[in-house]
């Protein structure tokens, strides 16, 4: 299969006459880029699953462009979950709630609740407001690698098994949305973002970080090893530490820091991701995509601070499956 990259209008025209014919297309959205299907068409989700290699158990978000499309895919939205529409969609942050009956269990994954996000990106929103279905998607990068924040990075992963990548620019957050769970009485925050514990707990009381065992996780696809580059990544706790590595190893290596950190670090490949929480957000996966493309060996500052920031550590931890070198 050809795979086509397009731009503005008529890339959304084209869009929609393949979603329309139960095709799958990537487009961006303001966290990462999705790959999205008819979300009331099981085959269509199949389709899904099948181009990123995802196993079958792993829910999909379904998006759609305003709020009062939700009714359409939730079965009931309580108080809180109002509140926290009102104060945080569109954007980042995907809500669980328990499903409609017009959401196939494909893609829920078997799930009595399913995931909805609005995103803010103009070019998604207009994409889902001109389709009128919503779509599933989850990001457009193939299972167990890092989630893409351009089309080229779709292009690297995706080509040649989908038909068409909507490309609309390099995503502004940079990471995946904030998933809260509010399918249950206890609303739990199953994957942090850059819409933080601190922020929900301003709009409704009692929110909790999922803290729990990595087996038993009600969010499947938190078992799964995700985003990690082709090549061996650690964190480094301090410069120091960095700076060790750097004279033991006699590989190419790739440091990706915060400016303040990689400042006056000499002999490698730097890639300084600025200082900013929202910096470090929009930065990080790219900084990652490059730098599995030119070294053999990747430290990522192990950076700390606000939730944001532990946000963002949240993937760099998995990246570095686990390994914190101090
Ligand atoms: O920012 C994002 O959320 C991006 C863009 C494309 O919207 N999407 C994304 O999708 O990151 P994905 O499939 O890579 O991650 C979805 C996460 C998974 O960890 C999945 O297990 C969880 O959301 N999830 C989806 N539906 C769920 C449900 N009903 N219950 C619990 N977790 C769910
Ligand atoms: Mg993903």
């Amino acid at each position: 299969m050809q795979t086509r990259v397009l731009k503005g209008n008529k890339a959304i025209e084209e869009a929609k006459k393949l979603l329309d014919n139960n095709q799958i297309v990537a487009f961006p959205t303001e966290t990462v880029y999705g790959l999205g299907g008819n979300a009331f068409s099981k085959e269509v989700v199949y389709k899904i699953f099948e181009a990123k290699n995802r196993p079958q158990d792993n829910p999909l978000i379904v998006h759609t462009y305003a709020k009062n499309q939700i009714p359409k895919i939730a079965a009931y939205v309580g108080k809180n979950a109002k509140k926290i529409i009102n104060a945080f969609m569109p954007g980042p942050l995907t809500i669980v709630l328990k499903k409609s009956d017009n959401i196939p269990y494909e893609v829920t994954a078997g799930l009595d609740s399913v995931g909805i996000r609005i995103p803010e990106n103009k070019t998604a929103r207009k994409l889902l407001r001109k389709i009128g279905y919503p779509l599933a998607a989850p990001s457009a990068n193939l299972s167990t690698k890092i989630s893409p924040t351009s089309a080229e990075h779709v292009f690297n992963d995706l080509n040649g098994r989908i038909p068409l990548i909507i490309d609309g620019g390099e995503s502004i957050v940079g990471i995946e949305s904030t998933v809260l769970d509010m399918s249950n009485d206890t609303p739990i925050i199953l994957r942090p973002g850059i819409i933080t514990e601190e922020m929900i707990n301003n709009v409704i009381n009692g929110v909790k970080q999922y803290k729990g065992e990595i087996k038993s996780v009600p969010s499947p696809g938190m078992r799964y090893k995700h985003y990690a580059p082709q090549v061996e990544t650690v964190c480094v706790n301090s410069k120091e530490v960095a700076i060790r590595l750097i004279n033991e190893k006699s590989c190419k290596i790739t440091l990706i820091g915060t400016s303040d950190f990689v400042k006056d670090i000499k002999g490698v490949n730097i890639i300084d991701i600025g200082n900013t929480d929202s910096e470090i957000a929009r930065n990080i996966y790219k900084a990652l995509h490059n730098a599995e493309k030119v070294s053999d060996f990747i430290m990522v500052e192990y950076f700390k601070g606000s939730q944001i920031k532990d946000s963002v550590m949240n993937r760099v931890i998995k990246a570095a499956s686990h390994t914190i070198i101090e």
